[in-house]
């Protein structure tokens, strides 16, 4: 009894099958050559499980929660680990997936690093692509998928229509503090997103490990590559400042690496680990706090 009660809960808490789920559902929405409306009809993409995850998302992440999940993981208490060991540690994640036909998270790392990388991109661009979702390993320190994944958007204020499945936000209990939801809420205009909490998950943890070792630019593709309503639909302006706007170019460069590299080749890895060594040694040490 006990088995099955908590095989139930464990599946409440995972509507995905896998993780990517999220991030194949976003690239299907985002596919290339939909129109505005067409993008606005992303409901028809969304299956159940992938609803059911924003349903959970859009309930649970509070700015208390935020706050909470801040609190517990951006002082990086967890140990230190190299960038290699939590590589292969986020690999563990997909081990019931099929090889044959889904990617490994090393491989998705790859894919993105490897497809900016063809482009001609500078170095640390391409290192950036390969941690991007390191974040990911949230999972798998007991975190549910609505703080792992999922479209991030600012708590504390009221919510914009342009993040996906808005009416769920009617559940959350931030939607009931009048302080949150006006057009501001708790932040000043154009105070700048570094001082806007955004729902917790993993861009955020990722971007805190690398704080001290990438370039801004890079920093901006990690903390806001999810942040789609402002990314994608320009909304948030009224909290963003100048130095957002700049910083956002290059997350706008970065979201179709991220998106659309999957159908590519897979990766040779045996050929290009050398490269990404150097790479990963060239910018961070070879331990760092996680
Ligand atoms: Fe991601
Ligand atoms: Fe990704």
């Amino acid at each position: 009894m006990d088995d099955v009660l908590s095989t139930t809960t464990r599946k409440q808490a995972a509507p995905l099958k896998e993780l990517d789920d999220w991030d194949d559902f976003v690239a299907t929405r985002y596919q290339p050559g939909k129109s505005e409306d067409q993008f606005r009809n992303y409901r028809a993409d969304a299956n159940p499980t992938v609803t059911e995850f924003y349903r959970q998302n859009h309930a649970h992440q509070t700015l208390d929660f935020v706050l909470k999940k801040k609190a517990e993981y951006c002082g990086l208490l967890r140990g230190k680990k190299s960038i290699w060991e939590m590589a292969e540690y986020l690999n563990t994640l997909g081990d019931e997936s099929d090889p044959d036909t889904d990617l490994s998270q090393i491989e998705h790392l790859l894919q993105t690093s490897e497809a900016i990388r063809k482009d001609g991109h500078p170095r640390w661009f391409i290192l950036t692509g390969f941690v991007h979702d390191l974040g990911k390993v949230l999972c798998l320190y007991g975190e549910p998928q609505w703080a792992v994944v999922g479209d991030t958007f600012p708590v504390g204020c009221a919510y914009s229509d342009q993040v996906v499945f808005p009416e769920f936000f009617a559940a959350n209990p931030d939607s009931q503090v009048p302080e949150y939801q006006t057009q501001y809420g708790i932040y000043e205009p154009h105070c700048g997103l570094d001082k806007v909490d955004l729902s917790f998950g993993h861009d955020e943890y990722i971007y805190q490990v690398a704080r001290n070792y990438l370039p801004e630019e890079g920093l901006y593709m990690l903390r806001y590559h999810s942040f789609y309503a402002a990314h994608r639909h320009n909304a948030y302006r009224h909290l963003m400042n100048e130095h957002d706007e700049e910083g956002f170019a290059w997350v706008r460069t970065f979201n179709p690496y991220d998106l659309y590299s999957k159908g590519r080749e897979r990766p040779d890895m045996k050929a290009i680990l050398p490269f990404y060594q150097d790479l990963v040694s060239e910018f961070f040490p070879d331990q760092i706090d996680w």
